[in-house]
């Protein structure tokens, strides 16, 4: 390798590959005064350093001896590091055909002894600098997704602390499930269930979403809510509402966005959490997979943790009979493989009900 350039940390570090000298002296001159340059001979020397080096641009000769110039572009590719920094080919002939593959293969430009210097230079600073301002964007959008997610945090935790002051009989009900939840989806994905729809996407909202699946309580008056006893058929049919009305407040609330998974999930979870795999739950009463994902998921949580808890009518369940009332569930109320998964991490559920009362 080669190194060059006295002034090296001020200009973007480039690669030239190439098993040809004179053409690395002749890039090398030419581009001297823009970047610190890397010369390799070969792919099987450049590929090694890539991470350290993080170039800014590639420049990659189409022929060299016992190494495929379009293998040597995917190869590149296929680093994280590099997968998406530009790539130029390094050319001498006017070969079409070259080309056309080589943009195929996701080469941005061409170089080489049939241009002009000045015109070398523009075209791979101009690549440098569009791969600089894409960065920057990404790194824009990084920094205000992430701000506009810890917003999102905050105002769910504001929420889901005020469905707990309404419902003070279910103390930390909202986010033990939260963490129930999110341990049910590992052991899904682990056991290979679900796994394409559970997208790290679809965790996240649901794990946001949880803590809100009762949302729709604060619309259930005081005597239901907190009443110090069985509800009666008619109060019991009142609670019931809370699905809905947690429901149609986020529906409402998404008229005015465009496209918002999250709230999706909320409105999906806050709907379907007591629906049940046979068709026997409320409100809707839908049957197997016509209940949504999150809400077949959001159903084991809940239901153990009511079991695992003191209500006024009741005292808490010990941690093996909530599993063996959630074994008996499976097919019927529960979802049969996300029922099985909570049999292989009930423990872990027994250990956040520990950690978390
Ligand atoms: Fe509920
Ligand atoms: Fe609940």
């Amino acid at each position: 390798m080669q190194h060059s350039n006295s002034d090296s940390t001020q200009l973007p570090p480039i690669v030239i590959i190439d098993d040809s000298k004179l053409k690395q002296l002749f890039l090398s001159e030419i581009l001297k005064s823009e970047c610190t340059i890397f010369t390799f001979a070969s792919e099987h020397e450049a590929l090694p350093r890539l991470p350290e080096i993080r170039p800014q641009c590639i420049l990659v000769d189409m022929e060299r001896p016992g190494e495929d110039g379009l293998a040597t572009i995917n190869h590149i590719k296929s680093l994280s590091v590099t997968a998406d920094v530009p790539i130029i080919l390094i050319t001498s002939t006017d070969d079409g055909d070259t080309e056309r593959r080589a943009l195929e293969h996701g080469v941005v430009d061409f170089v080489g002894n049939k241009y002009a210097p000045e015109i070398i230079r523009n075209r791979v600073k101009n690549q440098i600098e569009l791969y600089g301002y894409r960065r920057e964007l990404e790194r824009q959008v990084d920094l205000k997704t992430r701000s506009v997610l810890e917003l999102q945090d905050a105002i769910m935790l504001v929420l889901s602390d005020l469905v707990e002051c309404r419902d003070s009989l279910t103390s930390g009900h909202a986010q033990r499930t939260r963490d129930y939840a999110e341990r049910l989806m590992h052991q899904l994905i682990a056991d290979g269930h679900y796994v394409q729809e559970l997208s790290p996407e679809l965790v996240r909202d649901i794990i946001r979403a949880a803590p809100l699946h009762d949302i729709g309580k604060v619309g259930i008056e005081d005597a239901v809510l907190n009443k110090p006893g069985r509800l009666t058929k008619n109060e019991f049919d009142d609670m019931k509402r809370h699905t809905i009305l947690g429901a149609s407040a986020i529906a409402n609330a998404m008229k005015s966005l465009h496209d918002n998974s999250f709230l999706c999930v909320l409105r999906d979870i806050s709907l379907s959490h007591h629906e049940r795999w046979d068709g026997t739950g409320y409100p809707l009463g839908l049957a197997g997979n016509s209940i949504p994902l999150c809400g077949r998921i959001m159903a084991i949580p809940d239901v153990y943790d009511a079991l695992v808890s003191k209500r006024p009518y009741k005292d808490p369940y010990p941690h093996e009979m909530a599993v063996q009332i959630i074994r008996d569930g499976i097919g019927s109320h529960f979802d049969p493989l996300i029922g099985e998964a909570f049999l292989r991490c009930e423990q872990d559920f027994a250990h956040i009900a520990q950690v978390r009362h």
